[in-house]
Formats: structure tokens, sequence, C-alpha cells
């Protein structure tokens, strides 16, 4: 089995040959795909491709990128219908013979050609009060730092890998599809940021309140879309959001926990407390300025 998807990769990569790609070219006030017909060579990404179209056919195309290596998130578009990074596609794992298209984020306002205003995610960053740890007990004050079971570290790590390239947010249907959803639901990229905060053991805020009544955590309907298109293959919505969900039902409808808090020290800060150490104190409200205009749906998507 392997030897034949070496063989079938070597096949492939050998070829030198044309591609037909379908470009998204336009702005706020409109646009359509353009078609380019030119070379693409073994071994290259989408983003190889896009850049010999820079150099050679169009050199105004606005696209969004910079370290070529999955790491900085910026070059996210639609490829062939799905979002993806433009520099961790190869071409060859694409239908052979058939046009490609890229496309921006359809989630988020055009400003040009690929490039989409993805302002809306650093608005709803900022609502998310910090990470708030505990004070030191004697014990870790004469160390020199912070003790923590290694499984509490790595639960909370996973979520570090994000990138932040949105691909989560532009296939989540929620936002997607209903741009008035803007307002009132973070996304999965930020539950998983908040699964961060919430699962970390030093962590003494309690984001649940917020989660329920602010960022919509409601809304998803665990499709597991974020998931599959996830670069870091975090498991956003098994790892994350299910969590999450389990925690602000207990807190809001579970009457054995609710009397276990009422016994009990409560050990995390009230919602009241975590707005206060939240850097922004504005309304909860995330509106971008425009709405995603005159994207056609991609072809065969
Ligand atoms: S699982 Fe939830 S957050 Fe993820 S894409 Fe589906 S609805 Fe959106
Ligand atoms: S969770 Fe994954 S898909 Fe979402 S922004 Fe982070 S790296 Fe991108
Ligand atoms: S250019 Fe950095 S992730 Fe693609």
């Amino acid at each position: 089995m392997a030897d034949e998807i070496v063989r079938q990769y070597v096949d492939s990569a050998s070829t030198t040959g044309n591609v037909t790609m379908n470009v998204w070219r336009g702005d706020a006030g409109g646009g359509s795909f353009v078609e380019y017909e030119l070379e693409a060579k073994e071994g290259e990404v989408v983003l190889d491709v896009i850049h010999r179209m820079q150099a050679t056919q169009a050199p105004d195309l606005a696209c969004r990128w910079n370290c070529k290596a999955g790491k900085c998130g910026s070059c996210s578009a639609e490829i062939n219908g799905k979002p993806a990074l433009m520099c961790m596609t190869r071409m060859e794992t694409l239908p052979a013979g058939e046009p490609i298209t890229v496309a921006p984020l359809k989630a988020f306002p055009i400003i040009r050609d690929l490039v989409t205003d993805v302002s809306y995610n650093y608005e709803v960053a900022k609502r998310i009060p910090s990470f708030n740890p505990r004070p030191k007990t004697t014990d870790e004050l004469k160390a020199g730092g912070y003790r923590m079971a290694q499984i509490d570290v790595e639960r909370s790590q996973e979520f570090r890998k994000c990138i932040e390239c949105f691909l989560c947010q532009d296939v989540c249907h929620v936002i997607r599809d209903h741009e008035e959803n803007k307002t009132t639901f973070a996304g999965p990229r930020f539950f998983a940021r908040s699964a961060e905060l919430e699962m970390h053991p030093l962590d003494v805020t309690d984001r649940r309140a917020i989660l329920r009544e602010e960022q919509g955590l409601g809304m998803c309907n665990i499709t597991k879309c974020c998931t599959e298109v996830c670069p870091e293959h975090i498991k956003i919505t098994d790892n994350a959001i299910i969590p999450l969900k389990e925690r602000v039902v207990d807190a809001s409808y579970d009457p054995v926990a609710w009397l276990g808090r009422k016994i009990l020290r409560r050990t995390k800060a009230s919602v009241a407390e975590a707005r206060a150490t939240s850097p922004v104190n504005g309304p909860p409200a995330v509106q971008p300025d425009a709405a995603v205009r005159g994207i056609p749906t991609a072809v065969g998507g």
C-alpha cells in the first residue's frame, strides 16, 4: 500500500504540465472567476502556482502569505470549494486534468481578490477573559515555579497549536451562512481558545456564563466541519466544544453541581470578576463593516 502511494506520488510529481486555474478576482463591489492557464511543476503547492501567476500573467492579483510553511495562517483560501491553506495544498492532490478553483474565504468581507477582512476574529479574541493564574503555593514559591501534572499540560497544549488561519471560522455554517450571527457567536477557533483557558489547571476565571450568554456556544450543533479543515489537526469539536458544552450545562442546569457549589468553597472567579480581567470591556457585539458580496459558488463546489 505504502509503495503504491509512493509510486503514484512519483508518477504525478514527475509530470510537469499546464493547469487551468479559476481564480476569483474582484473587490467588495463584486467580481467573478477569471481563468488562467499556466505551468505547474513537480512538487508544487497551490501557492507556488499563484505566485507564478502573479509573476507572469496577473501582477495585480492580491493574496496574503508569509511563511509558505503552514505556520503563519495567512494564505487561507477556498480551493475547489474547500477551505485550505494554499501553501499546504499540493497540486498533485487535486483532480488531474480538471480546472482548479481558488476563491477567498466566504465568511469574511472581501478586500480584494483572495484577501479578506478577518478583523471580526480579532474583535472576538479581545472579549475572551485572559489567562488568570492562581497564586503560587508555599512549595511552588520555594521551587520558583508552578507544579502541574503533565496530563493537564497536554490537554490545553493541543489548542496552543492554533495558527489562526480561521479556516474553521470560515467553514462554520453558523456564521458562513448567517452574517447576523457574528454579533452573538464566537466560532470554533475561540471555543478552542476558551477551552485552552478553562482546562488550564492554574486558571481561576470561570468563562462558562460568557460562553453561554455572549459567545453562542449553544448555537454549535457539533457538525465537526471545523475539525475537518483544521491544518493543525486540533480536535476542536471533540476536545474543546463538547467538553465546554458539558461544563456549561453542569454550571447552568445540574442541581447536584449547584448544591456542590453552595456547600463547597468556590475556586473560580465570577463572570463579573472575569470581565474585570478582560483586556477589553466594550459591548459584546462584533460586527464587521461590510458583508461578503458577489462571490459565486466555486465551480464544482
Ligand atoms: S462543530 Fe460547531 S463550531 Fe464546528 S463547524 Fe460545526 S457548528 Fe461550527
Ligand atoms: S483551530 Fe485550526 S482551523 Fe481554526 S484557526 Fe486554529 S489552526 Fe486554523
Ligand atoms: S503562507 Fe503561512 S500558512 Fe501558508
